[in-house]
């Protein structure tokens, strides 16, 4: 009978936490930074060479992908999905990194629950609606939803 390799979800030694951060786990977070007062909830996986402002909210069940940046006092929802690897080649990039793309989320941005980020710049003071696939750049504070996420508010 052939085992599988077992990896264990786990918080690495690497990640930097700012001061007061609250975990609820399983989690799998490695090699990101996480600033002061932030909240993290369960079933999340945090990738390398994230990094996440003071006093935001990561809620259940959401993935933060390398390359991407939150900044302060956001609130991201449950399931919130984030994309490096657009398939720009017509699918997966298979571990070639230079076809991964960035995301830069800004200040007081709030994402909800079950949205795709694809690899964009959000400004501060954005709501993301829930179930929103953001495909383009966001430089103008408002309330945006659907696919693709428009401005409605
Ligand atoms: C986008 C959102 C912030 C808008 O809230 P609102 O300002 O109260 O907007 P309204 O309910 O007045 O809706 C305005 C219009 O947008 C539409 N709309 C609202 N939310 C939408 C969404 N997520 N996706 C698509 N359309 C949406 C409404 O159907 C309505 O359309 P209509 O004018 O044609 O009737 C809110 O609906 C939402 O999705 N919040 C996310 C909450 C969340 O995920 N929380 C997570 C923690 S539980």
């Amino acid at each position: 009978m052939n085992k599988p390799l077992l990896i264990e979800s786990r918080i690495t030694e690497d990640v930097v936490f700012g001061r007061n951060v609250k975990v609820v786990q399983p989690v799998n977070i490695y090699g990101c930074e996480i600033g002061s007062d932030c909240f993290i909830g369960p079933f999340t996986e945090i990738q390398k060479t994230v990094r996440i402002g003071n006093r935001t909210k990561i809620q259940s069940h959401t993935f933060v992908c390398e390359l991407v940046t939150i900044g302060d006092d956001c609130f991201i929802g449950h399931g919130v999905m984030f994309i490096n690897d657009v398939f720009q080649s017509g699918g997966p990039a298979r571990g070639d990194k230079t076809k991964w793309k960035s995301t830069t989320i800004g200040n007081m941005v709030s994402i909800g629950s079950n949205a795709t980020i694809l690899p964009v710049t959000i400004c501060d003071n954005v709501v993301i609606g829930a179930g929103a696939v953001v495909t383009r750049d966001i430089s103008m504070p408002g309330v945006y939803a659907g696919n693709p996420a428009k401005k409605i508010k």
